[in-house]
């Protein structure tokens, strides 16, 4: 069992497959153009499961993939699959884009919910925050999923100035969609130029949800980094993952795998061991891992201030979010 000094049973690993994406969002990847893990430096498939195995191995239920954007590694499907055979819940985080080519896929390996990263509902302001002219496409993709019978989280990262005044426009979608949206807090990462002034806190957007909608909260699952609301009588929820203004660590089950085989202990973790050199090497995969667990901070991976508001992003050390997955 994974157990850390603050008796935090981990059973949830993230796996970033790439850090490559086809979309080119500014609150994920530093503007420079970032230089893309060069091959020899990822995983390959059988690493991934050989370490993925490892980790199931020592209680890990659930597992999703993360990038970058997981779909454009080359072989992500042979990923998928293999990862299938494992006795987990298997999932995904994806900008959506290339969903539709996957469906068969992620029916065939047993996938039943996907995380799709969806900022705003307008057009323009899509190509703004992403580079790309693919709204519809990415929209298209979301209601096929849902057709397909798949449980969709959106995910919305909410930016004071960008997209704050679309909030209720997303809780409306959730009348007859069973779509789950989810508005996240305005997270610090290498070049991502955060601001505590960008942050929209929650607070703030159930005040002006409340202006338009008669909700109630949900009961929130075990682990669950979003808190849960509902309008009467609509078919989905929405829901706040609140980082920023009300960290959730006390509960934290999760590790990360990088793209090129790093163990970080925390989204906000400095730490990282190297697990694919040892096992290129040949070592043993458990020492490294055991100590990732005995040095995880209580909160925050050691580097915030009692709040967001005492943080100054720049002097966070971390990777940029394109190089972590989420
Ligand atoms: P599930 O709970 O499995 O649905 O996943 P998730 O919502 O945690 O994953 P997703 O990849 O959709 O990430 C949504 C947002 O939550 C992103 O902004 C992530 O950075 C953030 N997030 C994911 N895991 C953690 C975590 O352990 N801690 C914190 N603070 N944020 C997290
Ligand atoms: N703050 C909060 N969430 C972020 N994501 C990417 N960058 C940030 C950030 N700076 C979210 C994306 C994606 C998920 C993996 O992480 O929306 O859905
Ligand atoms: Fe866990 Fe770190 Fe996220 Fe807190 S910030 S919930 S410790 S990963």
């Amino acid at each position: 069992m994974l157990k850390d000094r603050f008796n935090r049973i981990h059973d949830y690993l993230r796996i970033s497959l790439t850090d490559s994406c086809n979309f080119r969002c500014s609150y994920c990847m530093p503007e420079e153009t970032i230089s893309c893990m060069p091959n020899d430096h990822l995983m390959q498939p059988q690493e991934i499961e050989a370490i993925a195995r490892t980790f199931v191995c020592l209680g890990v239920r659930k597992i999703r993939l993360t990038g970058g954007e997981p779909l454009v590694r080359k072989g992500a499907g042979d990923i998928i699959r293999s990862l299938s055979q494992l006795p987990i819940e298997l999932t995904l985080t994806t900008n959506g884009v290339l969903a539709d080519q996957y469906i068969d896929l992620f029916k065939e390996a047993g996938i039943r919910s996907l995380n799709v990263s969806l900022d705003t509902l307008q057009e323009g302001k899509f190509f703004g925050l992403t580079r790309r002219d693919a709204f519809h496409k990415v929209w298209n993709n979301i209601l096929l999923l849902m057709a397909e019978g798949f449980h969709v989280k959106l995910n919305v990262v909410v930016m004071k100035g960008v997209n704050e005044g679309e909030v209720n426009d997303f809780i409306a979608l959730t009348k007859d969609l069973p779509l789950h949206v989810r508005f996240i807090e305005f997270m610090p990462f290498d070049g991502n130029r955060w601001q505590k002034g960008k942050v929209v806190p929650t607070a703030q957007l159930l005040a002006r949800a409340e202006e338009a909608f008669s909700f109630i909260k949900l009961k929130d699952e075990k682990h669950a980094t979003a808190k849960k609301y509902k309008v009467l009588n609509y078919q989905g929820t929405f829901a706040f993952i609140t980082t920023m203004s009300a960290p959730f660590c006390g509960d934290c089950n999760r590790m990360r795998l990088t793209a090129d085989g790093k163990l970080k202990n925390c989204l906000f973790g400095k730490d990282e061991l190297n697990l694919l050199a040892a096992l290129r090497q040949g070592e043993p995969l458990l020492p490294l891992i055991q100590k990732s667990l005995l040095i995880k901070a209580e909160k925050m991976g050691g580097q915030f201030e009692n709040t967001y508001q005492q943080t100054d992003g720049a002097s966070l050390q971390n990777r940029s979010m394109i190089r972590i997955g989420g």
